[in-house]
């Protein structure tokens, strides 16, 4: 099973990043059969969606196909996602535009997002309410908020990270992969071909 890790940060080397990492690294241990895709926005540093995308040329030759590739492979989602101005990112936003290719289409994702203060809870609302409907992404109904996020660290977390919230993340990417498991005979039955947008 192919999983593709989206850090939607605009920084480089952003606590989103480090997040998708230390996740990347908890699904390996959970299954080491897995084949992890970590996708940075930051560093893949990919422009607006424009009609330019059609012509294939530059970014949109070569370097997009590639991430296009990947994950059309993979079998589901987790997007690390900073909150910024109260917001979903706009790389975030962005992807959802240019992955116009059924590559989410009907697999389940995953929303982590991040904060360095108390806030994270609006691109969750965001992205459940608005990014789905010609994506076809399936968010799954558990999702993780990671609050002060410059103090997670695990194994040595500090003061304002919860005691409980390694365990949490524990049971929440095993049930993903569980979702990501049992929705793979679902698309035996997707028609993007008459149906490709949502309503
Ligand atoms: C442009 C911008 C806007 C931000 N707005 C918010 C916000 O509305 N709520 C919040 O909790 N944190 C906000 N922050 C702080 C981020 O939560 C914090 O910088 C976090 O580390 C960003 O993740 P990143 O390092 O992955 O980019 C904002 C940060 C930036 C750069």
């Amino acid at each position: 099973m192919k999983i593709s890790i989206i850090s939607a940060s605009h920084r480089p080397n952003s606590q989103s990043k480090k997040v998708a990492t230390f996740l990347k690294n908890n699904l390996l241990n959970i299954n080491s059969e897995l084949v992890p895709f970590l996708l940075d926005l930051a560093e893949s540093a990919l422009p607006l969606w424009s009609p330019e995308k059609k012509n294939g040329k530059d970014i949109w030759g070569k370097p997009w196909k590639s991430i296009s590739d990947n994950l059309n492979k993979s079998d589901g989602f987790i997007l690390v996602v900073p909150e910024y101005g109260g917001m979903a990112t706009p790389a975030a936003k962005n992807l959802f535009l240019l992955c116009g290719n059924g590559e989410f289409a009907h697999k389940p994702g995953l929303i982590v997002s991040v904060s360095s203060g108390d806030g994270g809870a609006y691109p969750i609302a965001e992205l459940r309410s608005s990014s789905y409907k010609n994506t076809h992404i399936m968010w799954i109904p558990e999702n993780i908020i990671i609050r002060n996020v410059e103090e997670f660290n695990p194994g040595s977390h500090g003061k304002s990270i919860p005691n409980w919230l390694d365990n949490r993340i524990d049971y929440v990417l095993n049930l993903f992969l569980a979702y990501v498991l049992n929705m793979n005979p679902l698309r035996d039955k997707i028609n993007r071909k008459d149906f490709g947008n949502g309503m």
